[in-house]
C-alpha cells in the first residue's frame, strides 16, 4: 500500500532548484539528458520552467545533479523534548519527506501514542502493527512497515503503544529492546527518524538508547529554557548510567519571531549555555507553512512557494543533517 496521494501534484523545476541549490540549466540539462516526462508523461523538449515531476523523476533529477554524501554514518535520529507542542511531530514529518525527496531511503518510527505523525502521512493507524506489536514480537518488524511515498516507509503508531511500557518493565534489557528488535532494519534504510511522546518513559529511554543523534526541539520562549535544563541534566545522567557513550545532541530552536525581543533573549541564552549544541546553520521561524503543511499532509517541498520561510528553514535544516551525519569524504571521492 502506498499513500503517495498527497504528492501526486508533483514538484515544480523551481522546487527541485531550491532543494539541491542548482541554477536552472542544471536542472533542464539533466532533464534533457534522460528525456525525463513531465507529470502529463511527456518530455518537455524546450522550456521545462512550469512543468512537474513525479517524486519517482525529482528523485532521480536530484540524485543526478547532486552530490551529497550517500553514505550515512549517523542513521538514527531523534525528536525529542519532555514538554509537548514544541514541533517535535512537524519537524520529523517534514526532514522525513524532505530527505526522501533529496533520494535517500527514509523510515519514520512513530513512538507517540497519539499517532500524530502517522495521521500527517495520511495513515489511519487504529488497527495497524506497531511498535508494541514489534518489541513484544506479536509480529515481525516488516509487517508492521507501511511505504506511505517512494523513499518513506513508517512504522506507524495507536493507543497500543500506552500498553508498551508495562509489557518493557517486564523485559531483560528493558531500556535497550529497540536497539537489539529494531537493529536488523538499520541496513535497509538511510535514515531512521523517531517522532517522540513527551514523557520520561522507558519507551523514550529505548529511543535514546536507539538514536545515534537526539534532536532536541525547543521553542524560542523564556520559559522553554527552564525544562531544557532540567532534560539536559537528565540525558547527561542517563548516559552515565547505562555507560553509553553521550549521544549527539543538536537543539533546534523552533517557532523564532523575527522580530520578537523574547525570541532573540531566548536565542543569546541558549548561545551561551548550550552553544556546544546549536548550530549557527538554521533556525526555525515561526510560518502558518509549517502548521498548514502537516495539517494537508504535503511537506513543505509540494506546497509551499518558492519564497517560504519555512521552506528555506527546513532546507537549512536538512542540509544541517545531512552534514553531520554523512561521511563527507565521499563526497570528494564521487
Ligand atoms: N515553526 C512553526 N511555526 C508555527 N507553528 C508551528 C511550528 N512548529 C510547530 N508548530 C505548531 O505547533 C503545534 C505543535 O506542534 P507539534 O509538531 O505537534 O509539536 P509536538 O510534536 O512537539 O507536540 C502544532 O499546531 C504545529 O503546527
Ligand atoms: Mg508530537
Amino acid at each position: 500500500m502506498s499513500l503517495e496521494n498527497n504528492l501526486k501534484d508533483g514538484l515544480a523545476q523551481r522546487i527541485i532548484c531550491k532543494l539541491t541549490k542548482a541554477v536552472p540549466s542544471t536542472v533542464s540539462r539533466c532533464i534533457a539528458k534522460h528525456k525525463i516526462p513531465g507529470l502529463d508523461g511527456v518530455y518537455h523538449e524546450r522550456g521545462t520552467k512550469g512543468i512537474r515531476y513525479s517524486l519517482s523523476d525529482a528523485r532521480k533529477i536530484i540524485k543526478d545533479i547532486t552530490n551529497i554524501p550517500r553514505k550515512v554514518i549517523k542513521k538514527k535520529h531523534a525528536f525529542y523534548n519532555f514538554k509537548g507542542g514544541t514541533g517535535k511531530t512537524s519537524l520529523c514529518f517534514q526532514i522525513a519527506h524532505h530527505l526522501s525527496i533529496m533520494g535517500y531511503n527514509v523510515l519514520a518510527i512513530d513512538a507517540d501514542p497519539q499517532a500524530h505523525l502517522s495521521t500527517s502521512f495520511g495513515l489511519m493507524s487504529g488497527d495497524c502493527m506497531t511498535l508494541y506489536d514489534v518489541i513484544t514480537q506479536s509480529c515481525a518488524f516488516e509487517e508492521a512497515i507501511i511505504e506511505v511515498s517512494e523513499g518513506l516507509a513508517c512504522i506507524p503508531s495507536n493507543l497500543s503503544l500506552t500498553k508498551l511500557e508495562v509489557e518493557l518493565s517486564g523485559l531483560p534489557k528493558r531500556e535497550e529492546r529497540m536497539l537489539i528488535d529494531l537493529k536488523p532494519l538499520e541496513n535497509k534504510y538511510d535514515f531512521i527518524l523517531i517522532d517522540t511522546n513527551p514523557t520520561i518513559s522507558v519507551l523514550n529511554r529505548n529511543v535514546i538508547c536507539y538514536s545515534d543523534s537526539i534532536h532536541i526541539v525547543c521553542e524560542t520562549h523564556p520559559y522553554s529554557l527552564n525544562g531544557l535544563k532540567i532534560l539536559i541534566d537528565d540525558l547527561e545522567k542517563f548516559f552515565r548510567l547505562m555507560l553509553v557513550d553521550a549521544k549527539h545532541l543538536n537543539i533546534i530552536p523552533n517557532k523564532y519571531e523575527d522580530r520578537s525581543i523574547n525570541s532573540a533573549e531566548c536565542i543569546a541564552a541558549l548561545r551561551k549555555y548550550y552553544g556546544q549544541y546549536l548550530s549557527q546553520e538554521f533556525i526555525i521561524r515561526r510560518s502558518e507553512d509549517i502548521i498548514t503543511s502537516s495539517k494537508v499532509g504535503k511537506p513543505l517541498a509540494y506546497f509551499a512557494k518558492t519564497n517560504s520561510n519555512a521552506l528555506q528553514d527546513i532546507i537549512d535544516l536538512m542540509y544541517h543533517i545531512i552534514n553531520f551525519s554523512t561521511d563527507s569524504n565521499e563526497k570528494n571521492k564521487k
